[in-house]
């Protein structure tokens, strides 16, 4: 199934990369919940270890259950290759650690999930990895910031949290101008709503922990590489073009051609740094990801009523959902998601911070906790939890003001998740 791009999105959701055990006959993926893998003799394990032939060794390398995903994802995205990761944020570090020596500079876009700052400006800089932040509104601001060490630009295209959706064609001509990948955070829009490669990234990373696995049970993440940027058009990037001393001087980019970048992540990154992703919860992202395209449709048709709903309500002063026609990223929302902006937004309520902690300690049915991407609809309000630590200036740069409550809209019925954001909004 995986090489068998000409299927619908919807037949890829359920089909890609698996197929019934050969063994068994089982028709669900079987989770292959084993450590590692006999060798047929010792030239069979020495042409595995030398990366002669692919096949298993030892599951931080890989898995039969996480292959399947990993095809999976590769499926959806429209990639050549990708390497499942334990969380999305071990799947960012390992799309740097093959294109980052220490000393190097990457772009980031300032418009991030809190936790890709936190990484990138701190976690990060420990490697020697410098990340400058800029504004992804004015896609200007990542040409003026690129430098001589600049090895790559990272953004998500729908960012978390606030709405904002990035031209993200227009920032791959700025990074390929520069001899650089785009690395593109696909994880609030999913594949379903969004397809960077088509647009000209060369990287997609995923948190699979949110509307790919969609039911709130297990932390998983993603690269995925398109196959099509050129690693030796410049010395940027050794690892993938240098000889690797640890595979006795093979040259990955000269012996992996376009699937150069994931074979290296797995050799490399997988192998040396090892958050490797559990069979268990490849399994239970891969059984989400079978109906991703009814959830998906789901979630935007109830996001667009309920943005709708609060845009509407007299106790709130302004939504910024990329669906509503009031939104500044509504035509860039039209192009990039065409079938809808997703279902994570944020919305500003009159009063301010007691009015944001009325409303969180209100909710019944919306569930008041750290994670977007459920089925069931969730909340959080910035200002008293996952940003509490800042000051109020600090608060509203990080577009989390003491007014600004966070929704994540599931696919219960609209009507009652409606119902609840106004009883608790009469409480304000
Ligand atoms: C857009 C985005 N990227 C990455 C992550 C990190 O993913 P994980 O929690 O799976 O490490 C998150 C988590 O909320 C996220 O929202």
């Amino acid at each position: 199934m995986a090489d068998t791009p000409s299927y619908g999105f919807e037949t890829l959701a359920v089909h890609a990369g698996a197929a019934p055990d050969p063994v068994t006959g089982s028709r669900a993926t079987p989770i292959h919940q084993t450590t590692a893998f006999v060798f047929d003799d010792v030239d069979h394990a020495a042409s595995l270890f030398n990366l002669q032939v692919f096949g298993n060794i030892y599951t931080r390398l890989t898995n039969p259950t996480v292959a399947v995903l990993e095809q999976r994802l590769a499926g959806l995205e429209g990639g050549r290759g990708a390497v499942a990761a334990a969380s999305g944020h071990s799947a960012q570090m390992m799309a740097f650690h093959v294109l980052m020596e220490a000393g190097d500079h990457f772009i980031a876009a300032k418009q991030l999930y809190g936790g890709s700052l936190t990484q990138f400006g701190q976690s990060f800089k420990k490697f020697g990895w410098d990340a400058t932040t800029v504004d992804a509104t004015n896609v200007q601001n990542f040409r003026d910031a690129m430098r001589p060490n600049t090895k790559a630009i990272f953004i998500e295209n729908l960012a978390n949290p606030g709405g904002v959706v990035v031209d993200v064609e227009a920032v791959a001509a700025v990074a390929h101008e520069a001899g650089v990948p785009l690395i593109v955070d696909n994880t609030l829009a999913t594949p379903f709503l969004a397809r960077p490669f088509e647009w000209g990234a060369d990287i997609v990373v995923h948190s699979l922990t949110k509307f790919l696995g969609g039911h709130g049970n297990s932390l998983g993440g993603m690269v995925v590489e398109s196959g099509k940027f050129d690693w030796a058009q410049n010395d940027k990037y050794p690892s993938l073009t240098e000889p690797n001393a640890s595979y006795h001087g093979l040259k990955f980019y000269e012996t992996f051609g376009d699937m150069a970048y994931s074979v290296a992540i797995r050799a490399q990154s997988l192998r040396d740094l090892g958050p490797a992703l559990s069979p268990m919860n490849a399994f239970l992202i891969l059984t989400g990801i079978e109906t991703l395209p009814l959830r998906m449709e789901r979630h935007c048709d109830n996001a667009l009523k309920v943005a709708e709903f609060l845009e509407a309500h007299p106790k709130v002063d302004w939504v910024s959902y990329a669906g509503l026609k009031s939104s500044r990223f509504y035509d860039l929302g039209k192009k990039y998601l065409p079938r809808g902006a997703g279902a994570v937004f944020t919305f500003g309520v009159k009063g301010g911070f007691e009015s944001g902690v009325t409303i969180v300690e209100n909710v019944e049915l919306i569930s008041h906790l750290a994670n977007i991407g459920d089925t069931r609809s969730l909340i959080i309000h910035p200002a008293s939890t996952t940003h509490r630590q800042l000051g109020e200036a600090e608060l509203i740069a990080a577009g989390a003001g003491p007014d600004v409550v966070r929704l994540s809209v599931g696919i219960e019925t609209v009507d009652d998740i409606i119902r609840d954001l106004d009883q608790a909004l009469s409480r304000v």
